[in-house]
């Protein structure tokens, strides 16, 4: 069987989130954010589920990094609570979130791993929510002063930051589909926040390279390959619609200081609140992509009331791939064909930000948890990727979603995306079988094609 050997710098990791992991909800001075007014509120989250707790990581750094260390991993990326380094989104920064930060650095770096820390992974300080949230044009500039208190306090340590995680899920999900925090049903504000949030990214990035000049920003785009559901021409030009609003809406803007053109009659500047010098202002490129990536998207031309006249559709009948335990369809390719397409457009550096599956196992009469569809989808998954590295892409990086069971937002505890299970009563975490897979992997450096 034909293998590929990843280059020796290639990056292996893990990545976590915040609010999905750290618990301490309101420990050592830090503020309320919009996840946790989110699921206090009941009925918002799947069983009532909340992430006060969590994996307990804030107590456990020295336990999670071992693990880390026994996997083999030389990059870790998780991100920075905003509410734990200013509890109210605004003024002095808070020392002892700062200091739990550069815990966690000191450690990962002692054991040889690349701390990759995003900014923004979606814990508002509920302040800031309070005075409008994202589609309020101010907090353009909160979020400018937070990034550069953070380049200031870590930046002796770190020089590669991801801004923002998934601008497009954040905005959609919280202001127009509600179903994630703060839980607004308001396209007119989601258009908003999607603006705003080009502008906080163009602004933080300015801000930060003027404290650390040799800063390497990126964002982490939720980012799925658009297939038209059809022959048809019309659903061609659809998938291409598509496309250019769901992953090109936060990268175009900054490299080209445009919108791209994903509406039929052009992008609703109005509505979206674009004044005078915004596109100015938002155009300033990043130094790499972050690629976050599960399934690929199916689009048939059609209404749709954001006014992009394409809809996602699902998978047609007769060619899908099996499904993980959340409903998603497993398709490899899918990672090939979008690393190609953004390689192909920006010739910029790639990280695989995020890449994984939800799938529960019970253990087996052995203690061992045999997650034997999980090492398949990674296989998959990491096979395709190193075929676009064979035809070229510049990849430095992939990072398994998650090193841990964690809380999956509306989905409460319902989801196992960790290669760690995490009993939530006690907090034991116990590799499975995927664990020892992605160790060997990591050994080895090669993967069969
Ligand atoms: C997207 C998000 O960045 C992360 O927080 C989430 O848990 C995973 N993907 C799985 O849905």
């Amino acid at each position: 069987m034909p293998k590929f050997q990843f280059p020796e710098e290639f990056k292996w990791g893990c990545a976590t989130a915040a609010y999905q992991i750290e618990g301490a909800w309101n420990e050592d001075g830090k503020g309320e954010s919009i996840w946790d007014r989110f699921a206090h509120t009941p009925g918002k989250v799947k069983n009532g589920d909340n992430g006060d707790r969590a994996c307990d990581h804030y107590h456990r750094i020295a336990e999670d990094v071992a693990l880390m260390r026994e996997l083999g991993l030389t990059s870790y990326r998780f991100s920075i609570s905003w509410p734990r380094v200013q509890p109210n989104g605004r003024g002095e920064p808070n020392p002892k979130g700062i200091d739990f930060y550069r815990r966690l650095i000191d450690a990962l770096l002692a054991a040889g791993i690349r701390p990759l820390p995003t900014l923004y992974h979606w814990d508002l300080p509920q302040a800031l929510e309070d005075r409008g949230g994202w589609p309020n044009r101010d907090i353009a500039g909160r979020f400018t002063d937070y990034a550069d208190i953070v380049v200031r306090s870590l930046g002796d340590r770190i020089n590669r930051w991801i801004i923002f995680n998934e601008p497009m899920i954040f905005t959609s999900m919280g202001y127009y589909a509600g179903i994630h925090a703060p839980g607004r049903h308001d396209l007119d504000a989601f258009l908003r926040a999607t603006h705003v949030v080009n502008l906080a990214q163009a602004d933080a990035i300015r801000a930060m390279r003027a404290t650390q000049s040799e800063a390497e920003l990126g964002t982490a785009f939720s980012m799925s390959p658009c297939e038209p559901a059809t022959d048809r021409e019309s659903d061609a030009e659809a998938a291409e619609r598509y496309h250019r609003f769901i992953n090109s809406w936060f990268l175009e803007t900054g490299l080209q200081g445009r919108y791209p053109d994903a509406f039929p009659e052009g992008p609703p500047l109005e509505r979206m609140g674009v004044e005078d010098g915004d596109m100015k202002r938002l155009h300033e490129p990043l130094d790499f992509v972050g690629i976050n990536l599960y399934f690929r998207t199916i689009v048939a031309e059609g209404d749709n009331p954001i006014g992009i006249h394409a809809n996602a559709v699902g998978p047609a009948g007769g060619r899908q791939g099996p499904r993980t335990d959340y409903g998603w369809e497993v398709y490899p390719d899918a990672l090939h064909a979008m690393v190609m397409r953004v390689h192909r457009a920006t010739q910029l550096p790639i990280e695989i930000t995020e890449n994984g599956c939800s799938y529960l196992y019970e253990r087996n009469p052995k203690g061992r948890i045999q997650d034997s569809r999980r090492i398949e989808f990674y296989q998959g998954y990491i096979s395709a990727l190193a075929r676009a590295m064979q035809t070229g892409a510049d990849v430095r990086g992939y990072h398994a979603w998650s090193l841990l069971d964690n809380f999956e937002w509306s989905e409460g505890y319902a989801q196992h995306f960790g290669l760690v299970h995490v009993d939530f009563e006690s907090g034991k975490r116990t590799r499975k079988a995927s664990a020892d897979w992605y160790e060997n992997l990591i050994a080895s450096g090669t993967i069969d094609l």
